[in-house]
């Protein structure tokens, strides 16, 4: 059985996912944005920062993301972004499908994860990533504008937003230029942690 396609992101109580220039990355408001996650063991873990950190739901939900995961598709900047900041060992450790214009050999990582330069657009990247993911879901890892095009080509059948209390005035809005006369919202769940609060929606055709 073919699984869902989701994203789960970190956005700021206004409507943000980053700020608009990667070098603001790591820059004070992602930071908070970001502060649920960098402390839970599981992330700490992943990205290599080290032992211990935090269990608890967070944790729970950070490693429940991850492992439901077969694949991965991300959009060129948010690749980017990751390529200099990941460890050596990606922390995918799936197969991830980088949607671009850039033509470029797979770049195989150690530790499960490669990452696949797909030149041909949003459905054959999500064709791949699903065939990849066999029984498992397919994570839409972002950035806005990819994240985007797939909500409003109806692909998307779940999301998850960490509504993180930080507030960011500008930068990378989700939902800039979503396509609101075809896309509705069922909620899931809602779970505040002490950090963030987790908001899980289907996604409904109007
Ligand atoms: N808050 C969170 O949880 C979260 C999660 C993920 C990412 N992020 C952040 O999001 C930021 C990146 O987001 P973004 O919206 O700027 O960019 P993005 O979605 O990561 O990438 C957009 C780029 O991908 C390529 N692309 C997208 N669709 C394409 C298509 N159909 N055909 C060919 N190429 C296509 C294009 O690059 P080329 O033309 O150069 O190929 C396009 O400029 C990063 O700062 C990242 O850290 C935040």
């Amino acid at each position: 059985m073919a699984g869902k396609v989701f994203f789960s992101v970190s956005m700021s109580l206004d409507g943000f996912i980053a700020p608009e220039s990667p070098k603001d990355l790591m820059g004070p408001q992602w930071m908070e944005l970001q502060q649920w996650i960098f402390p839970t063991r599981f992330m700490r873990e992943n990205l290599k920062l080290g032992e211990g950190g935090e269990e608890g739901r967070d944790n729970d939900i950070v490693r429940e993301t991850h492992l439901r995961t077969g694949a991965s598709v991300m959009g060129k900047r948010m690749f980017d972004a990751g390529e200099h900041a990941w460890p050596e060992e990606a922390p995918f450790h799936t197969p991830v499908f980088v949607v671009t214009h850039e033509k470029r050999d797979p770049w195989e990582r150690p530790g499960g994860t490669t990452f696949h330069f797909v030149n041909d657009g949003i459905q054959a990247a999500l064709d791949q990533a699903r065939e990849a993911a066999g029984d498992r879901d397919v994570r839409i890892a972002g950035g806005g504008a990819t994240i985007l095009e797939y909500l409003n080509a109806g692909l998307i059948d779940e999301f998850s937003i960490a509504l993180s209390p930080v507030l960011f005035g500008s930068g990378i809005r989700l939902f800039e230029g979503v396509d609101a006369g075809r896309v509705a919202l069922e909620p899931v769940r809602a779970e505040p942690t002490q950090r963030v609060t987790h908001l899980t929606y289907a996604v409904l055709e109007r």
